[in-house]
């Protein structure tokens, strides 16, 4: 069945999509810098039945993400799906919010550094293996920003725009080469829905084969319910 990586593992989607991932056969590997939450993580899915293993990396320290992947590739079953989605964890030095009106190089960078050389990072680290094989699918999640203008966050949704447009590229670029790459852009607070309920959407979009742009709202969700 193959390996997922979820760049950017936490307790809300990353958990989720690793538990309906794991579900389905798939062998785990998490990625996030604290390995004490990896831990706790590894221990849930445990709980679940379901084997994964964490691998500390920084985004923002690429070697490190390297790094990680080069043990992944060591001790699992080739990558056959890959999910990017970090999300800050509350106030971050140098990872500012900034309206339209005071953006700058100085706080727009730090967020191209995280989103956008950070997807760019990942996917080169499974790309080339899947192209090989012929198969493989590449999520990449950001918020509504990234689709339609957002001003409180201004600096952030220009970084999750700019990489929303390399994802559809290179959605492009693939077509015919059994690899899809989709972006997901999550349109709802994250206290607002139970990521449990948003992880299929991830395994949908995998098992349909299908790239290009999978939005998900509160309202497809409940349409999604009802049907
Ligand atoms: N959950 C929702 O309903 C919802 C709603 C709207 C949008 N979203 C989007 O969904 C995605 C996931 O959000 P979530 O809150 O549910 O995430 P999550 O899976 O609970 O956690 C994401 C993890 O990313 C890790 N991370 C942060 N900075 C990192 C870095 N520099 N390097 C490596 N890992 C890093 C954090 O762990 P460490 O601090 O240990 O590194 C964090 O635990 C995000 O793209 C978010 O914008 C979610």
């Amino acid at each position: 069945m193959g390996t997922v990586v979820i760049v950017g593992a936490g307790p809300g989607l990353g958990l989720s999509v690793a538990k309906v991932f794991g579900e389905q056969g798939f062998e785990i590997a998490l990625i996030a810098r604290r390995a004490a939450t990896l831990d706790d993580l590894v221990e849930q899915l445990a709980d679940a039945g379901i084997a994964a293993a964490g691998y500390p990396a920084d985004i923002m320290d690429r070697p490190s993400l390297v790094r990680a992947f080069r043990d992944i590739a060591a001790n699992h079953e080739p990558v056959e799906v890959l999910e990017f989605s970090p999300a800050p964890r509350g106030p971050e030095k140098g990872l500012v919010l900034a309206g339209p009106l005071d953006v700058s190089v100085a706080n727009v960078q730090p967020h191209l550094d995280f989103y956008v050389h950070g997807a760019i990072t990942a996917t080169g680290q499974v790309l080339p293996d899947m192209l090989e094989r012929g198969s493989g699918t590449l999520l990449y999640t950001t918020g509504p920003g990234s689709v339609r203008p957002t001003p409180s966050m201004g600096n952030v949704a220009l970084a999750c725009a700019a990489l929303r447009n390399w994802v559809l590229n290179l959605h492009d670029a693939l077509a015919g080469k059994g690899v899809y790459a989709a972006h997901v852009p999550l349109s709802f607070e994250a206290d607002e829905v139970d990521p449990d309920r948003v992880a299929p959407h991830y395994w949908d979009i995998h098992i349909g084969g299908e790239g290009g742009e999978h939005p998900l709202t509160g309202a497809i969700l409940r349409a999604k319910r009802l049907s």
